[in-house]
C-alpha cells in the first residue's frame, strides 16, 4: 500500500468506496499503467471496495469504429486483469450494460451550470478550433463522468493529473445537488441533508504525469502521432527497449538531486517512469544513478520496463484469445454494478420528484 491510500472515507457518514475507469478508445500505455492501472491495484489490496470501468459511453463523445470498439473494451478488460485487478474482488465492466450511468448522467446535465462546462480544458483541447462540429457529447462528457462516480457514491478516485478539473466538477455537482434538493434528501431519510459524498482524488506519487518519450513537456497520450512517444502495453519486449534507448535526453548526466531534474523534462520523465515502475522516490532513484549518463541509465530503464510489462502484455494476448470469458467477466460486473447503481437511482428519482 502507498502513502496516497487512506483507508478511511475523507468523509466519515459515506462508506469508503473506489471508482474509476479508462477510455477504450486507444490502445492503453505507460501512464494508462502507472497513473491508473498500478493504482487501481494498490487500491483493492487496502481492502476497500473498488469498482472499475471500461468507459465506452465516453469513447464515443468522437467517433469509434463499432467493431474496434468491442475490440478495445475487451482489451481494456484484460488490461486490467492483466495487471492484476481480479474481478472477484473487485467489480469490472463496462459502462453502456448499467444504464443508470446515462440516466444519472442526464440528471446532472441539469445540475451542472454551462459557465462550469465552458472552463472544461479538456473540451478545448479535444474540440480544438473545430469545435462547433464537435459533439453535443463530447462537451457534456465531465457530466457523464460525475455520474460514473457518484452513482457508486465513491469517495476515492485514483486517476491521473489530467483528470483533475474533471474531479473538481465532480464535487461541484455534488455539492449543488445536495444543496438544491437539501429538504428532499432529508426526507428521503439522509438526515443530515448530503446524498452524494464529496469525492477525493487521488493523485499522487511520481507517476501522476507520465510525459511523452519525443517531448518531455507533452503528456503521453494514446493520440500522439508519433509511435516512439508512447509504450503501449502491448509492445514486446524489442520494441519497449527501443523505444526507451531512442527516447529523448539531454547530454548532462543524471543529478543525485532532485532539484537538479529542474528544467530537464525528458530526463525527470525517465527517471519518473523508473521511480514508479521500482515503486520507489525519484530521490532514490537518484541516490542510485546521480552522476550516471544515459548510457548507463536507459538499459537499466529499459530492463526494469521489460520484466515489469513483457509478462503483462503476454497475459494480454492469452486472454484475448478467448473473448467469451472477457465477455462473461464483464456481464457478471455489470449485473453487481447495477444493484448498487439502481439502489443509487432509486432515491435519486425520489429526491428529484420523478413518479415512479
Ligand atoms: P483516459 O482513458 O484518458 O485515461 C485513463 C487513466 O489514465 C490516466 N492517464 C495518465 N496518467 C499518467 N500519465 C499519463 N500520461 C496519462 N494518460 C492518461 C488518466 O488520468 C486516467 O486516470 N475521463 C477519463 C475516464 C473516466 C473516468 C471516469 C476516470 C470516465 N469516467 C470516472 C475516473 C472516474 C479518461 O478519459 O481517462
Amino acid at each position: 500500500m502507498t502513502d496516497a491510500v487512506q483507508t478511511h472515507s475523507p468523509d466519515a457518514r459515506f462508506t469508503p468506496r473506489v471508482f474509476s475507469g479508462i477510455q477504450p478508445s486507444g490502445d492503453l500505455h505507460l501512464g494508462n499503467y502507472l497513473g491508473a492501472l498500478k493504482r487501481f491495484v494498490e487500491m483493492q489490496a487496502s481492502g476497500i471496495e473498488t469498482v472499475y470501468c471500461m468507459v465506452d459511453l465516453h469513447a464515443i463523445t468522437v467517433w469509434q469504429d463499432p467493431k474496434t470498439l468491442r475490440q478495445k473494451t475487451r482489451e481494456v478488460a484484460a488490461s486490467y486483469i492483466a495487471t492484476g485487478v481480479d474481478p472477484k474482488r473487485s467489480i469490472i465492466f463496462n459502462q453502456s450494460q448499467v444504464m443508470q450511468h446515462a440516466e444519472l448522467a442526464w440528471v446532472f446535465n441539469c445540475v451542472a451550470r454551462i459557465g462550469w462546462m465552458n472552463r472544461m480544458t479538456q473540451f478545448k483541447d479535444k474540440a480544438g478550433k473545430n469545435r462547433e462540429n464537435a459533439s453535443l457529447g463530447l462537451y457534456a462528457y465531465p457530466s457523464l463522468m460525475a455520474a460514473d462516480i457518484l452513482l457508486y457514491r465513491g469517495t476515492h478516485v485514483p486517476v491521473g493529473d489530467d483528470q483533475k478539473q474533471h474531479l473538481e466538477l465532480t464535487r461541484d455537482i455534488a455539492g449543488k445537488f445536495n444543496n438544491d434538493f437539501k429538504s428532499e434528501i432529508v426526507e428521503e431519510g439522509f438526515e443530515d441533508g448530503d446524498f452524494f459524498p464529496i469525492t477525493e482524488p487521488l493523485i499522487s506519487g511520481p507517476a501522476m504525469r507520465i510525459m511523452s518519450l519525443r517531448d518531455g513537456t507533452k503528456k503521453m497520450s494514446k493520440s500522439d502521432p508519433s509511435e516512439m512517444a508512447c509504450i503501449a502495453l502491448m509492445d514486446d519486449a524489442d520494441m519497449i527497449a527501443k523505444k526507451l534507448r531512442k527516447a529523448k535526453t539531454d547530454p548532462e548526466p543524471l543529478p543525485s538531486e532532485v532539484e537538479g531534474l529542474e528544467g530537464r523534462p525528458e530526463a525527470r520523465n525517465l527517471v519518473e517512469i523508473y521511480a514508479a515502475l521500482s515503486n520507489q522516490t525519484s530521490e532514490q532513484v537518484l541516490q542510485e544513478f546521480g552522476g550516471q549518463g544515459f548510457g548507463v541509465f536507459k538499459p537499466a530503464l529499459a530492463d526494469l520496463a521489460v520484466d515489469h510489462l513483457a509478462p503483462i502484455s503476454a497475459e494480454i494476448s492469452r486472454m484475448l484469445a478467448e473473448p467469451d470469458e472477457i465477455d462473461s467477466i464483464l456481464r457478471d460486473g455489470a449485473e453487481r454494478a447495477g444493484e448498487i447503481a439502481e439502489e443509487t437511482m432509486k432515491h435519486v428519482r425520489q429526491i428529484v420528484g420523478f413518479l415512479s
